[in-house]
């Protein structure tokens, strides 16, 4: 499974991405709005957490590939999330820092929701974040979600809740 965007590749991960991905998921900053940066057990069992996921459901968090350079600069894709207590498809997304603000988080959530609308039944799909992420609901609203809801989360405190529906997206593609 690929996604090609102008810029971008999506692909499954393999075990070869340990290091890539170790560099992003421990980093602090990059971790700020997670309870603590993940440590090597945490970067082997996300990858493996999204194989059993392209397994189990056909998606789960891709690798976001450069295609000028081919190297892997973070990931996005479609996971099943608890979400206020309801299991929903949710579109994630983690860019390495020296990479942000370019567009490319923007541009893989907008290819994941496409390919989600496309290649799934999901009649809405969302993106949830910690409040004070703000990165990450920006890059919700760039990929066409509004805010539809928030709640009191013991994590996070207060959780936003973003999301875009079918007839929506049909709407933005027109
Ligand atoms: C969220 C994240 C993936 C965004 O990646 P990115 O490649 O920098 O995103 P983009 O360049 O496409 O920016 C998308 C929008 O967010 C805005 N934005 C991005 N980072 C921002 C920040 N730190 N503060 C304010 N706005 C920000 C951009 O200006 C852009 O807005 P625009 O469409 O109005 O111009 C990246 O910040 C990241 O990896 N954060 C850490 C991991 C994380 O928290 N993931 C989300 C978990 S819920």
């Amino acid at each position: 499974m690929t996604i090609e965007t102008e810029r971008l590749l999506l692909r499954e991960y393999t075990f070869e991405d340990f290091s890539a991905l170790y560099e992003i998921l421990s980093d602090p900053e990059t971790m700020a709005h997670y309870p603590k940066p993940y440590d090597e057990e945490g970067v082997r069992r996300w990858i493996q957490w999204n194989l059993e996921n392209y397994a189990k459901y056909g998606f789960g968090l891709w690798a976001v590939v450069l295609k000028e350079t081919g190297k892997m600069i973070g990931d996005c894709g479609l996971t099943i999330q608890n979400i206020d207590g309801d299991s929903l498809p949710e579109i994630g997304y983690h860019i390495h820092k020296n990479y942000w603000r370019n567009g490319f988080g923007s541009e893989a959530a907008r290819a994941v929701r496409d390919w989600a609308f496309e290649n799934t039944e999901y009649d809405c799909l969302y993106s949830y974040m910690k409040y004070t992420n703000v990165g990450s609901y920006s890059t919700a609203i760039a990929a066409g979600m509004r805010k539809i809801k928030e709640y009191p989360d013991k994590i996070d405190k207060i959780t936003y809740v973003y999301a875009i529906t079918r007839d929506e997206w049909k709407e933005l593609k027109r």
